[in-house]
Protein backbone atom coordinates (compact mmCIF):
# COMPACT_ATOMS: atom_id res chain seq x y z
CA UNK A 1 0.00 0.00 0.00
CA UNK A 2 1.29 3.47 -1.01
CA UNK A 3 2.07 6.31 1.19
CA UNK A 4 -0.87 9.39 0.80
CA UNK A 5 1.06 12.23 -0.36
CA UNK A 6 1.69 14.48 2.63
CA UNK A 7 4.89 16.39 1.15
CA UNK A 8 3.52 18.17 -1.49
CA UNK A 9 6.21 16.98 -3.64
CA UNK A 10 4.16 14.80 -5.59
CA UNK A 11 5.52 11.96 -4.21
CA UNK A 12 3.53 9.24 -3.03
CA UNK A 13 5.36 6.71 -1.56
CA UNK A 14 8.80 6.76 0.78
CA UNK A 15 11.59 4.70 -0.85
CA UNK A 16 11.87 1.59 -0.23
CA UNK A 17 15.58 -0.62 0.47
CA UNK A 18 15.47 -2.13 -3.21
CA UNK A 19 14.07 1.20 -4.57
CA UNK A 20 17.50 2.88 -2.21
CA UNK A 21 19.51 0.37 -3.88
CA UNK A 22 18.72 0.68 -7.77
CA UNK A 23 19.67 4.45 -6.83
CA UNK A 24 23.15 3.31 -7.16
CA UNK A 25 24.61 4.78 -10.19
CA UNK A 26 21.28 5.92 -11.17
CA UNK A 27 20.80 9.16 -9.72
CA UNK A 28 22.23 10.73 -6.45
CA UNK A 29 20.84 9.94 -3.28
CA UNK A 30 20.45 13.43 -0.64
CA UNK A 31 20.01 12.67 2.95
CA UNK A 32 19.36 15.18 6.17
CA UNK A 33 19.71 14.24 9.69
CA UNK A 34 17.13 15.82 11.77
CA UNK A 35 16.17 15.40 15.43
CA UNK A 36 12.53 16.58 15.30
CA UNK A 37 9.03 16.73 13.98
CA UNK A 38 9.46 20.03 12.76
CA UNK A 39 12.82 19.99 11.33
CA UNK A 40 11.47 16.26 10.00
CA UNK A 41 8.64 18.18 8.26
CA UNK A 42 10.84 20.50 6.51
CA UNK A 43 13.06 18.11 5.05
CA UNK A 44 10.49 16.04 3.83
CA UNK A 45 8.62 19.21 2.11
CA UNK A 46 11.94 19.70 0.95
CA UNK A 47 12.15 16.69 -0.56
CA UNK A 48 14.66 14.77 0.96
CA UNK A 49 14.98 11.10 0.00
CA UNK A 50 16.67 10.03 3.20
CA UNK A 51 16.23 11.14 6.93
CA UNK A 52 19.08 9.99 9.59
CA UNK A 53 17.91 10.38 13.06
CA UNK A 54 21.90 10.72 13.95
CA UNK A 55 23.50 10.21 17.25
CA UNK A 56 25.36 13.45 16.08
CA UNK A 57 21.84 14.72 18.41
CA UNK A 58 24.19 14.17 21.35
CA UNK A 59 26.40 16.97 20.27
CA UNK A 60 24.45 19.29 18.27
CA UNK A 61 20.99 19.23 20.20
CA UNK A 62 21.69 18.04 23.42
CA UNK A 63 25.06 19.61 24.16
CA UNK A 64 27.86 17.16 24.98
CA UNK A 65 30.90 16.61 23.51
CA UNK A 66 30.66 13.66 21.64
CA UNK A 67 28.37 11.04 20.66
CA UNK A 68 29.30 8.44 23.34
CA UNK A 69 26.72 9.72 26.12
CA UNK A 70 23.61 8.92 23.34
CA UNK A 71 21.39 6.45 24.58
CA UNK A 72 18.61 3.74 22.96
CA UNK A 73 16.06 6.25 24.74
CA UNK A 74 17.55 9.37 23.72
CA UNK A 75 17.75 7.72 19.89
CA UNK A 76 13.74 6.24 20.39
CA UNK A 77 12.71 9.44 21.38
CA UNK A 78 14.18 11.37 19.09
CA UNK A 79 12.97 9.05 16.12
CA UNK A 80 9.23 8.88 16.61
CA UNK A 81 9.30 13.02 16.28
CA UNK A 82 10.97 12.59 13.11
CA UNK A 83 8.93 9.86 11.86
CA UNK A 84 5.60 12.03 13.04
CA UNK A 85 7.26 14.72 11.11
CA UNK A 86 8.22 12.69 7.68
CA UNK A 87 5.72 10.09 7.05
CA UNK A 88 6.63 9.70 3.64
CA UNK A 89 10.64 9.58 4.02
CA UNK A 90 13.09 6.83 4.41
CA UNK A 91 13.47 7.38 8.31
CA UNK A 92 17.36 5.64 9.40
CA UNK A 93 18.10 5.38 13.10
CA UNK A 94 21.52 5.33 14.59
CA UNK A 95 22.38 2.77 16.64
CA UNK A 96 24.07 4.54 19.71
CA UNK A 97 27.56 3.49 21.18
CA UNK A 98 27.27 -0.09 22.56
CA UNK A 99 24.16 -1.16 21.95
CA UNK A 100 25.49 -3.05 19.19
CA UNK A 101 28.93 -4.22 19.83
CA UNK A 102 28.06 -6.29 23.09
CA UNK A 103 27.06 -9.06 21.73
CA UNK A 104 24.65 -10.33 18.47
CA UNK A 105 21.39 -11.09 20.40
CA UNK A 106 21.29 -7.00 22.26
CA UNK A 107 22.23 -5.78 18.63
CA UNK A 108 19.68 -7.34 17.09
CA UNK A 109 16.91 -6.70 19.94
CA UNK A 110 18.29 -2.51 20.15
CA UNK A 111 18.26 -2.56 15.82
CA UNK A 112 14.53 -4.10 16.55
CA UNK A 113 13.71 -1.54 18.94
CA UNK A 114 14.01 1.21 16.93
CA UNK A 115 11.96 0.08 14.25
CA UNK A 116 9.07 -1.29 16.58
CA UNK A 117 8.98 1.47 18.85
CA UNK A 118 10.65 4.16 17.10
CA UNK A 119 9.45 3.71 13.27
CA UNK A 120 12.28 4.09 11.27
CA UNK A 121 12.74 2.25 8.51
CA UNK A 122 16.27 1.28 8.78
CA UNK A 123 19.37 1.00 11.33
CA UNK A 124 22.88 2.43 10.77
CA UNK A 125 25.85 1.64 12.87
CA UNK A 126 29.67 2.35 12.54
CA UNK A 127 32.23 0.00 12.21
CA UNK A 128 33.90 -1.83 8.98
CA UNK A 129 35.06 -5.49 9.29
CA UNK A 130 34.93 -5.61 13.22
CA UNK A 131 31.12 -4.93 13.21
CA UNK A 132 30.47 -7.36 9.73
CA UNK A 133 28.99 -10.20 11.79
CA UNK A 134 26.15 -8.04 13.77
CA UNK A 135 24.96 -6.59 10.21
CA UNK A 136 24.72 -9.92 9.09
CA UNK A 137 22.72 -11.18 11.93
CA UNK A 138 20.37 -7.95 12.20
CA UNK A 139 19.47 -8.01 8.28
CA UNK A 140 19.17 -11.82 9.03
CA UNK A 141 16.73 -10.51 11.26
CA UNK A 142 14.44 -8.99 8.60
CA UNK A 143 15.96 -5.09 9.89
CA UNK A 144 17.48 -3.07 6.86
CA UNK A 145 21.19 -1.58 7.90
CA UNK A 146 23.04 1.03 6.26
CA UNK A 147 26.96 0.46 7.41
CA UNK A 148 29.20 3.85 8.38
CA UNK A 149 33.27 3.64 7.58
CA UNK A 150 35.82 6.03 7.83
CA UNK A 151 35.77 8.64 10.33
CA UNK A 152 33.10 6.54 13.10
CA UNK A 153 32.49 9.31 15.71
CA UNK A 154 32.03 6.68 18.36
CA UNK A 155 35.50 5.11 18.28
CA UNK A 156 37.25 9.00 18.74
CA UNK A 157 38.81 8.19 20.93
CA UNK A 158 40.44 5.61 19.65
CA UNK A 159 41.01 7.32 16.21
CA UNK A 160 42.61 10.13 17.97
CA UNK A 161 39.57 12.71 17.35
CA UNK A 162 37.50 13.25 14.58
CA UNK A 163 40.41 13.02 11.74
CA UNK A 164 40.13 12.66 8.58
CA UNK A 165 40.94 8.54 8.10
CA UNK A 166 42.26 6.66 5.01
CA UNK A 167 45.11 9.08 4.12
CA UNK A 168 47.95 6.48 4.46
CA UNK A 169 47.78 2.61 2.62
CA UNK A 170 47.15 0.59 5.81
CA UNK A 171 44.24 2.98 7.10
CA UNK A 172 42.97 3.02 3.91
CA UNK A 173 43.10 -0.62 3.08
CA UNK A 174 41.00 -0.85 6.25
CA UNK A 175 38.32 1.52 5.67
CA UNK A 176 38.47 -0.22 1.87
CA UNK A 177 37.73 -3.73 3.48
CA UNK A 178 35.18 -2.28 5.84
CA UNK A 179 33.29 -0.92 3.61
CA UNK A 180 33.30 -4.59 1.10
CA UNK A 181 33.01 -6.21 4.38
CA UNK A 182 29.87 -4.42 5.73
CA UNK A 183 27.95 -4.56 2.32
CA UNK A 184 28.71 -7.87 1.41
CA UNK A 185 27.17 -8.96 5.09
CA UNK A 186 23.98 -7.11 3.79
CA UNK A 187 23.81 -2.88 4.02
CA UNK A 188 22.05 -2.11 1.77
CA UNK A 189 24.22 1.83 1.81
CA UNK A 190 27.19 2.66 3.76
CA UNK A 191 28.13 5.96 4.71
CA UNK A 192 31.20 7.03 3.84
CA UNK A 193 33.05 10.12 6.42
CA UNK A 194 36.24 12.06 6.19
CA UNK A 195 38.24 10.24 3.86
CA UNK A 196 40.42 11.07 0.93
CA UNK A 197 37.81 11.66 -2.26
CA UNK A 198 39.88 9.24 -4.06
CA UNK A 199 39.36 6.49 -1.54
CA UNK A 200 35.64 7.22 -1.44
CA UNK A 201 35.57 6.91 -5.44
CA UNK A 202 37.48 3.47 -5.05
CA UNK A 203 34.88 2.50 -2.40
CA UNK A 204 31.94 3.65 -4.69
CA UNK A 205 33.13 1.60 -7.28
CA UNK A 206 33.98 -1.72 -5.49
CA UNK A 207 31.12 -1.82 -3.39
CA UNK A 208 27.26 -2.73 -5.28
CA UNK A 209 25.00 -0.79 -2.63
CA UNK A 210 25.20 3.02 -2.57
CA UNK A 211 27.53 5.22 -0.59
CA UNK A 212 26.37 8.09 1.21
CA UNK A 213 29.29 10.61 1.58
CA UNK A 214 29.94 13.15 4.62
CA UNK A 215 33.36 14.54 4.19
CA UNK A 216 34.39 12.08 1.33
CA UNK A 217 33.99 13.77 -1.87
CA UNK A 218 31.99 14.23 -5.06
CA UNK A 219 32.17 10.24 -5.98
CA UNK A 220 29.68 9.18 -3.54
CA UNK A 221 26.33 7.99 -4.61
CA UNK A 222 24.97 10.38 -2.40
CA UNK A 223 25.32 13.19 0.44
CA UNK A 224 24.88 13.83 3.65
CA UNK A 225 25.18 16.69 5.92
CA UNK A 226 24.16 17.25 9.87
CA UNK A 227 21.07 19.51 9.85
CA UNK A 228 22.98 22.13 12.26
CA UNK A 229 25.32 22.33 10.30
CA UNK A 230 24.06 23.02 6.69
CA UNK A 231 21.80 25.48 8.49
CA UNK A 232 24.22 27.42 10.73
CA UNK A 233 22.77 26.70 13.69
CA UNK A 234 26.18 24.90 14.97
CA UNK A 235 29.16 27.22 15.86
CA UNK A 236 31.47 24.86 18.22
CA UNK A 237 32.76 22.36 15.28
CA UNK A 238 33.13 23.21 12.01
CA UNK A 239 34.76 20.37 9.47
CA UNK A 240 35.61 21.77 6.41
CA UNK A 241 33.25 19.61 4.29
CA UNK A 242 30.29 21.20 6.38
CA UNK A 243 28.98 23.54 3.85
CA UNK A 244 26.81 26.16 5.30
CA UNK A 245 23.60 26.94 3.12
CA UNK A 246 21.89 29.11 5.74
CA UNK A 247 22.59 31.41 8.62
CA UNK A 248 19.63 30.36 10.62
CA UNK A 249 21.84 30.91 13.97
CA UNK A 250 22.25 34.39 13.28
CA UNK A 251 18.48 34.92 12.33
CA UNK A 252 17.51 32.80 15.14
CA UNK A 253 19.40 35.27 17.68
CA UNK A 254 18.18 38.42 15.30
CA UNK A 255 14.77 37.15 15.97
CA UNK A 256 15.23 36.90 19.85
CA UNK A 257 16.85 39.84 20.06
CA UNK A 258 14.00 42.41 18.23
CA UNK A 259 11.33 40.26 20.71
CA UNK A 260 13.34 40.87 23.64
CA UNK A 261 13.75 44.54 22.62
CA UNK A 262 9.77 45.58 21.87
CA UNK A 263 8.50 43.39 25.25
CA UNK A 264 11.20 45.77 26.83
CA UNK A 265 9.92 48.83 25.26
CA UNK A 266 6.20 47.87 25.60
CA UNK A 267 5.76 47.31 21.62
CA UNK A 268 5.04 43.94 22.16
CA UNK A 269 2.24 42.78 22.18
CA UNK A 270 0.29 45.14 20.13
CA UNK A 271 -3.38 45.15 19.30
CA UNK A 272 -2.89 42.85 16.25
CA UNK A 273 -1.53 40.04 18.31
CA UNK A 274 -3.89 40.85 21.30
CA UNK A 275 -7.93 39.54 21.91
CA UNK A 276 -10.51 42.18 22.47
CA UNK A 277 -13.06 41.41 25.03
CA UNK A 278 -16.86 42.68 24.44
CA UNK A 279 -17.49 45.96 26.37
CA UNK A 280 -20.35 44.31 27.88
CA UNK A 281 -18.34 42.14 29.10
CA UNK A 282 -15.68 44.88 30.65
CA UNK A 283 -18.60 46.99 31.87
CA UNK A 284 -20.38 44.03 33.77
CA UNK A 285 -16.62 42.64 35.30
CA UNK A 286 -16.08 46.61 36.65
CA UNK A 287 -19.04 47.27 38.19
CA UNK A 288 -19.04 43.07 39.73
CA UNK A 289 -16.00 44.65 41.66
CA UNK A 290 -17.05 47.74 42.83
CA UNK A 291 -15.72 50.00 39.38
CA UNK A 292 -17.96 52.27 37.24
CA UNK A 293 -18.97 50.33 34.13
O1 LIG B 1 25.20 10.89 13.65
C1 LIG B 1 25.28 11.39 12.51
O2 LIG B 1 24.76 12.47 12.22
C2 LIG B 1 26.03 10.66 11.49
C3 LIG B 1 26.40 11.40 10.26
C4 LIG B 1 27.65 12.15 10.50
C5 LIG B 1 26.50 10.51 9.08
O3 LIG B 1 26.37 9.52 11.70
Amino acid sequence: MSTPDVTGTGRRAKLSVPELRAAKRARRLVMVTAYDYSMARQAEQAGVDLILVGDSLGMVVLGYDSTVPVTLDDILHHTRAVVRGAPATHVVADMPFLTYQVDEARAVENAGRLMQEGGADAVKLEGGRAVADRVRAIVAAGIPVMGHVGLTPQSAASLGGFRVQGRDVESASAVLSGAEAVADAGAYAVVVEAVPTDLAALISERIGVPTIGIGAGAACDGQILIAHDLLGLEDRVSPRFAKRYADLGGATRAAFAAFAGEVREGIFPDAAHSYAAKPDVVAALRRGTGEAG
